[in-house]
């Protein structure tokens, strides 16, 4: 395990407190309570987050970066005020720290830059290159590559997975090679719920001279992540899956890295010196922020990180292996049902993944949906891992700081209910 996983020891926290300040959490669907087991998708938003980002605009609005009047001085100010509170969020620094529109957004930033790399940068790939990915990728760090292996000419490799949904490192040294130029991968896996050994695979990424990548977007969420004791060079994350606004997501790069990249877009506040047949770029973050950013969900996102830290990340990473134990246990007691992914909660999260035998996973997600229990159903935007284990599908549960313990109960009992109602029990 690395340094930034759960510590199970923490102190519970004030759960029913915690729900209190998500008013959505209170209402009915179907006429029974809400149970909302669909983080992995996106999280529900607390009042101070909506307060934050209410407050900004209604008296500190105005574009940032471009005005000598108050308001755009004041807005400046809250925007990298926001950024410092971002960065500090997983350890980094001001300066390091990307707004983007979300997590997908900052994985393309990186694989489009380094497709814009001159010959001879560190970052331009060509023939006989390698990419490497591996097999539990969402879409949006498989695709982006892809597209970089087509534009460039280089190859895309992959780690495979093993029948308990772990990554197969049997063959790391072979398909991490002299030729890798980067490794991207998921720190937890959406599907899954796995937590890879980022400190095995930065081990050998780095022996190798190649870059790392981690796409954090499951991670940073549910349990500390500090960039610099992770030993990534990139890691980026979104907004609305930390109990944040859509529309904003983050990519962190080690300082020195992001000095070099070339740009991404090209538009407004990126520049030094434009002339007619060519500019200069300003100095990272703004280099990667073309355009007028994500202000207020940046504000917004930035109220997230204060109350996920207010509440205490050890313990929220606390109380989800808590339930997580209870659901696969609970899974574990319906004859008919299996876990697409590890069984235990020993390296992993609490996106749970199932199916259930004689029903399909949409007939489960909208039979639970008529008794209050909204999960997701369907490939979760990772086709492969689907396809690796041999399913159309899968239904997924996903617990996050304000889900309870009766919420899994009934989440169970729902399952139940789906047996009786397919004609499965
Ligand atoms: N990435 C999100 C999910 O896993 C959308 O559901």
């Amino acid at each position: 395990m690395t340094s930034t996983l759960p510590d199970l020891t923490a102190t519970p926290y004030d759960v029913e407190g915690v729900r209190r300040d998500f008013a959505i959490l209170s209402r009915e669907v179907n006429g029974r309570p809400l149970v909302y087991l669909d983080n992995a998708s996106s999280t529900h938003k607390p009042r101070q987050v909506l307060d934050a980002e209410r407050a900004f605009l209604e008296q500190h609005y105005s574009n940032v970066h471009r005005g000598v009047h108050t308001l755009s001085q004041e807005a400046t100010d809250g925007y990298e005020q926001a950024r410092t509170t971002v960065a500090s969020f997983i350890g980094a620094r001001h300066d390091d720290v990307v707004f983007t529109k979300n997590v997908t957004e900052a994985i393309n930033l990186v694989a489009y830059s380094m497709g814009n790399a001159p010959a001879g940068s560190q970052f331009h790939l060509g023939a006989g290159d390698e990419i490497c990915v591996t097999e539990m990728e969402h879409h949006s760090n498989l695709v982006p590559w892809q597209l970089l292996a087509q534009r460039t000419g280089a190859t895309l490799r992959w780690l495979p997975l093993t029948d308990e949904g772990r990554l197969d490192l049997t063959e790391l040294d072979a398909v991490v090679n002299e030729r890798t130029k980067i490794l991207a991968f998921t720190h937890q896996s959406n599907l899954l719920g796995t937590i890879n050994p980022v400190d095995v695979l930065v081990r050998r990424a780095h022996a190798v001279g190649a870059l790392v990548l981690l796409d954090a977007a499951q991670s940073v969420p549910h349990f500390p992540v500090d960039v610099t004791a992770l030993g990534v060079d990139f890691l980026a994350f979104t907004g609305h899956k930390l109990v944040g606004p859509t529309g904003v997501g983050v990519l962190w790069g080690r300082g020195e890295l992001l000095a070099e990249m070339p740009p991404f877009m090209g538009g407004g506040s990126m520049i030094e010196v434009v002339e007619m047949a060519s500019s200069t770029y300003a100095p990272p973050p703004e280099r990667f922020e073309a355009g007028t950013p994500v202000i207020s969900q940046a504000i917004g996102l930035a109220a997230a990180c204060d109350y996920l830290s207010a509440v205490g990340l050890d313990k929220i990473a606390a109380h989800e292996a808590a339930l997580t134990a209870r659901l696969l246990d609970g899974l574990r007691r319906i004859d008919g049902v299996r876990v697409i992914g590890p069984d235990t909660t020993e390296m992993r999260g609490s996106a749970v993944s199932f199916v259930i035998d004689g029903v399909h996973p949409h007939d489960v997600g909208q039979t639970l949906d008529e008794v209050g229990v909204a999960v997701r159903v369907g490939h979760h935007c990772a086709a492969p891992v689907c396809r690796r284990y041999a399913v159309p599908a899968t239904a997924r549960a996903s617990s996050y700081l304000y889900n309870t313990p009766s919420e899994i109960d009934a989440l169970l009992e729902g399952i139940e209910h789906v047996k009786r109602f397919w004609g499965a029990a």
